[in-house]
């Protein structure tokens, strides 16, 4: 059988044209692009602890191209690593002998249930990371029992998502020029019975993305992104006005996604957002500007419960979550850990990774005397 495999792709490489490159089966090169064929191998998660266990292990089985995409953040990276010092920075102050022997890490966002606040934040281009793509993130989600938000630059069609996903969806949007064409996206994002739309309102042009220049990033031929839209080409022409029609038409709830400024968050809300999410975009945009752990404080109290706050950026560990939700987040979202599983070993990966997450988070529930999402308040963070 494994012979068989082994022959298939040595004919398949042959075809292409390219040369097999001796990386343990791994990786490929057609034509000039080493794509990752790592699905279906054995693939030993017995071996990862934590979800830095999987950044390795992925950097071991991604084109160097696809690493350095995922990987990498704006010009100095400032802000990738100011994600991670603030969440260190932050001591937990624990209470002890209170009742932990039955935890509920359960939370309701938008009228949906969650079996706990951890979502897959949107990120781009996943058959890069893995050949099943979009469809392994989904049914690992699903497996996690996780809220996948599909990226506009899904390099898979949204109805071939839809069918393979047991949990909700929810989609997110770069809004171009072409007014039709974000209708259009966003009805059919409905009609395929996504939940929640997550408007990306932070990135008006891309950041100062040196590491992706110096590997000249671009799709490999054969992949395409079919909501992209020239998006690569275009600026976008988004603002306060454009958001307003949007949110006028959308059936489903309509998030901001990408706010760091509290003023931001109240005329979200003015404008009738159902909710917000907290974000630098991974560091990926403008650098230098703060964590987000550190923005959120100042946003919480700008909205004042009214609306949920979702936050992103650099959760690595449990006690991030924990953190992020004592200081007033509603939930977290993970964007690079994500793409690690699944580059690491498709869906299997991203249902690990989602799972250790959240174990560590009701580890670190226990081991703080919160037995609810609704006891996570800021006593728990040593002043
Ligand atoms: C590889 C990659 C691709 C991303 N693509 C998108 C995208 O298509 N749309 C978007 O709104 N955000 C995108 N993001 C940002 C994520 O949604 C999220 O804000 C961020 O990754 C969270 O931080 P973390 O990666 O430290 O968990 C991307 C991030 C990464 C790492």
């Amino acid at each position: 059988m494994e012979q068989k495999r082994r022959d298939l792709l040595k004919t398949f490489t042959a075809l292409a044209g390219g040369l097999m490159i001796p990386t343990g089966g791994q990786s490929q090169i057609v034509g000039q692009y080493k794509l990752p064929i790592n699905n279906g191998d054995p693939v030993d998660l017995s071996k990862i602890i934590n979800l830095f266990d999987f950044e390795k292990m992925a950097e071991g089985k991604m084109t160097k191209m696809a690493y350095e995409y995922v990987a990498s953040g704006a010009a100095d990276e400032f802000t990738v690593r100011w994600n991670r010092q603030a969440f260190d920075a932050l001591k937990i102050n624990p209470n002890v002998l209170n009742d932990v022997s039955k935890l509920d890490t359960t939370i309701t966002l938008f009228g949906q249930k969650l079996a706990y606040p951890i979502l897959i934040a949107p990120t781009a281009f996943h058959k890069i990371m893995h050949p099943e793509g979009e469809l392994a993130t989904a049914k690992g989600a699903g497996k996690a029992k996780a809220i996948y938000v599909v990226s506009s630059y899904t390099t898979t069609p949204l109805e071939e998502i839809k069918k393979v996903a047991s949990e909700s969806l929810w989609f997110q949007l770069y809004v171009r020029d072409d007014k039709e064409f974000t209708k259009n996206i966003v009805q059919k994002a409905e009609e395929l019975g996504f939940r929640a739309l997550c408007i990306t309102v932070d990135t008006p042009v891309s950041g100062a993305r040196n590491r992706q220049e110096r590997v000249k990033f671009k799709l490999p031929d054969g992949l395409n992104a079919p909501y992209a839209n020239g998006a690569f080409t275009q600026k976008m022409p988004l603002t306060w006005k454009e958001m307003e029609w949007l949110i006028s038409f959308a059936k489903i709830p309509v998030l901001l996604k990408g706010i760091l400024n509290p003023d931001d968050a109240d005329k979200a809300i003015k404008i009738g957002a159902s909710g917000i999410i907290v974000s630098n975009h991974s560091g990926r945009n403008l650098d230098t500007v703060p964590a987000t752990i550190e923005a959120l404080p100042r946003i919480v109290e700008s909205v004042n419960k009214r609306i949920p706050i979702l936050m992103d950026g650099g959760i690595r560990r449990g006690t991030d979550v924990l953190k992020a939700i004592a200081l007033g987040a509603n939930a977290v979202l993970v964007g690079k850990p994500v793409c690690f599983g699944l580059a690491s070993a498709g869906a299997e990966g991203v249902t690990k990774t989602l799972e250790i997450l959240r174990a560590e988070f009701e580890m670190a529930m226990a081991l703080t005397g919160r037995a609810t999402i609704a006891s996570i308040d800021q006593s728990l963070i040593w002043k």
